[in-house]
């Protein structure tokens, strides 16, 4: 059983994703820790997301990047977001996503593109949404001491770059269920997500 959990920047969809596969008992891959890598290699080695030969080469990173807590803060998130938009990045990236998607027993994959590109034929797809107002409130709160309106505006630009991007552009799958977790606690988004699941499941 293949799940695709999309949505934008904090929107809950990695610890919704995470729950998923604990209930269900599959492996996951956070598709946004591999577009992180390449905005921390780029910025490491001083160099512009915007340019997509350097982004390219930057895909060749070594995986115990991922596991640097570097990779978590907002200016990487902003920088993955401008090398995801290269085409040629997401050509790098897109074999790795694909075969974690079809291994045996199957598996829970979170990102932007998941039910639309990397697994249309998922079995399950979910939409996963919030206010900008909702999302930049959480991120508040885990970063502490980082304004508000500085989050917000970070959201804001992430949601355009994203969504507006050529290149598999974040957008809810025709087939995908919407989940929108503004006013839900983690829990209750939680039992709603897999409530989803099992409902598409026993179709
Ligand atoms: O989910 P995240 O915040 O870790 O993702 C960081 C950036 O990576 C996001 O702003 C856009 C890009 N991304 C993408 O283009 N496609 C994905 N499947 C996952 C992330």
């Amino acid at each position: 059983m293949i799940i695709a959990v999309d949505g934008p920047a904090a929107s809950g969809k990695g610890t919704i994703a995470k729950a998923l596969a604990a209930y269900f008992d599959l492996p996951m891959l956070d598709t946004g820790l591999l577009y992180r890598a390449v905005g921390l290699n780029l910025l490491r080695s001083g160099q512009d997301p915007a340019d997509e030969a350097a982004a390219v080469t930057a895909c060749s990173f070594a995986d115990d990047i991922m596991a640097d807590p570097a990779i978590r803060s907002e200016a990487v998130g902003q920088a993955a977001s401008q090398a995801s938009a290269h085409p040629a990045v997401r050509a790098a990236l897109l074999k790795r996503q694909r075969d974690f998607a079809k291994q045996a027993g199957g598996a829970v994959l979170d990102g932007r593109d998941i039910g639309t590109v990397i697994a249309p034929d998922a079995d399950a797809k979910l939409f996963v949404t919030a206010s900008p107002e909702a999302r930049a409130n959480r991120r508040a709160k885990e970063e502490g001491g980082v304004s508000f309106d500085a989050i917000l505006a970070d959201i804001r630009a992430r949601d355009e770059r994203d969504s507006g991007r050529g290149a598999a552009p974040l957008r809810q799958a025709e087939d995908a269920d919407l989940l929108d977790t503004t006013d839900l606690t983690i829990d209750a988004a939680v039992q709603r997500a897999i409530a989803l699941v099992e409902a598409r499941i026993r179709r």
